[in-house]
């Protein structure tokens, strides 16, 4: 079988979560390592949240109330965010609720060196757009600081002495092909994911998507064979991607009906619920014989990892899809109301989080 490679700029479709678990070292996120997490959230006890690096370092120092920290990384390439970037903040929430210290950077040098997007327009994106939209999705302002890697000297004097920690062919392998952009790019996540320890050694959770698990790989790597920092190895925490509505396992932007962007009108957002692929059978006649199919309902997904809380509520709608008794209409009339809820209530946090810019802790002296 030809190993896999996951190019972080590109397109990942992932298909099989469990086979990606062995072939990229990740440690299945599973009721062992859940039952040592206090209050695990939707996304945690649902494992949406699936795989996992050294949670169990987190876990202790939560047990413990010993300091940590969790850090997570903008690119400013979008002008829109969507669904799916929620499941990040809700992590970085999450860990900053349990007592870490939050960081959150805007790579604008990643955006630079591999999109061509100039430091000044990342930043109007990241001030007018990105950084608010976290803040409406949930982050806690006042407990995060900020930064732009342009602006953070120690993150970049770092990438600069990590560039003689890695070979070239270590970089292909673990990317494949790279220029130097991108090897630049990783250079500077690798120093962007240690900062946290730059003043002293301490446990560090990096909420991710699967895409950026060659970057964790890479950091770990250099963590692990230079010594000078005395770095302990970072964790991180794995989540599923948002399906497409149409059925495919991840979002795809140039098919802008078969995801929910963020800020959307809730109409809109709405009618594309409707639109969903769902797991119903050909006829209602065969739906009430034969029960519903949730596993491959897309609205199903959409509850399951953003529009209901609760896991009887949720379960209760399994069970009735599963034996017939719900059929597709009725369902998708709830989903599209609770869609049109969320974006609604997003809207609104976010006007308010975009006036309140100016108040952020962004880090500028470094
Ligand atoms: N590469 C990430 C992205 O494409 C952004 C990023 C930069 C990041 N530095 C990071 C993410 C550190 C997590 C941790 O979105």
């Amino acid at each position: 079988m030809k190993k896999a490679i996951i190019d972080p700029w590109g397109t990942v479709l992932i298909e099989d979560y469990q086979r990606a678990i062995k072939e990229f070292g990740i440690s299945p996120f599973d009721k062992k390592i859940l039952k040592k997490l206090p209050n695990p959230n939707r996304l945690m006890r649902r494992l949406v949240v699936f795989g996992h690096q050294d949670l169990g370092r987190i876990a202790d120092a939560i047990k413990n109330k010993s300091d940590f920290a969790i850090l997570t990384g903008i690119m400013p390439s979008a002008e829109k965010l969507h669904l799916g970037n929620r499941m990040v903040v809700e992590m970085v929430q999450y860990f900053q609720e349990q007592g870490g210290e939050a960081y959150v950077l805007v790579a604008d040098l990643e955006a630079l060196a591999t999109r061509d997007i100039s430091l000044e327009e990342a930043e109007r994106r990241a001030m007018n757009f990105h950084i608010p939209a976290y803040v409406a999705l949930g982050l806690d302002p006042k407990k995060t600081h900020f930064y732009f890697q342009s602006k953070n000297k120690i993150v970049r004097d770092l990438a600069y002495e990590f560039s003689t920690k890695l070979t070239l062919n270590e970089f292909r392998a673990i990317y494949g092909n790279l220029d130097a952009g991108k090897i630049m790019s990783v250079l500077t996540q690798i120093a962007d994911i240690l900062y946290p320890q730059i003043k002293k050694p301490r446990p560090v959770v990096v909420p991710v998507g699967l895409d950026q698990s060659p970057h964790m790989r890479a950091c770990r790597d250099v963590v692990r064979r230079y010594k000078k920092y005395n770095f302990i190895l970072p964790s991180a925490t794995y989540h599923k991607f948002t399906p497409s509505l149409d059925g495919n396992t991840k979002m795809s932007k140039s098919k802008p009906n078969s995801y929910i962007s963020i800020p959307e009108d809730p109409e809109i957002a709405g009618k594309k619920v409707l639109n969903a692929v769902t797991g119903g059978r050909k006829t209602i006649e065969e739906q009430k014989r034969l029960g519903g199919e949730p596993e491959k309902c897309m609205i199903f997904e959409i509850y399951k990892q953003h529009l209901i809380e609760n896991d009887k509520e949720l379960d209760e709608i399994y069970r009735r899809c599963k034996s017939g008794e719900l059929l597709c209409g009725e369902d998708k009339a709830r989903a599209c109301k609770l869609m049109k809820k969320f974006i609604e209530d997003f809207n609104k946090k976010f006007k308010k989080a975009r006036s309140n810019v100016d108040k952020l802790n962004i880090i500028s002296h470094f």
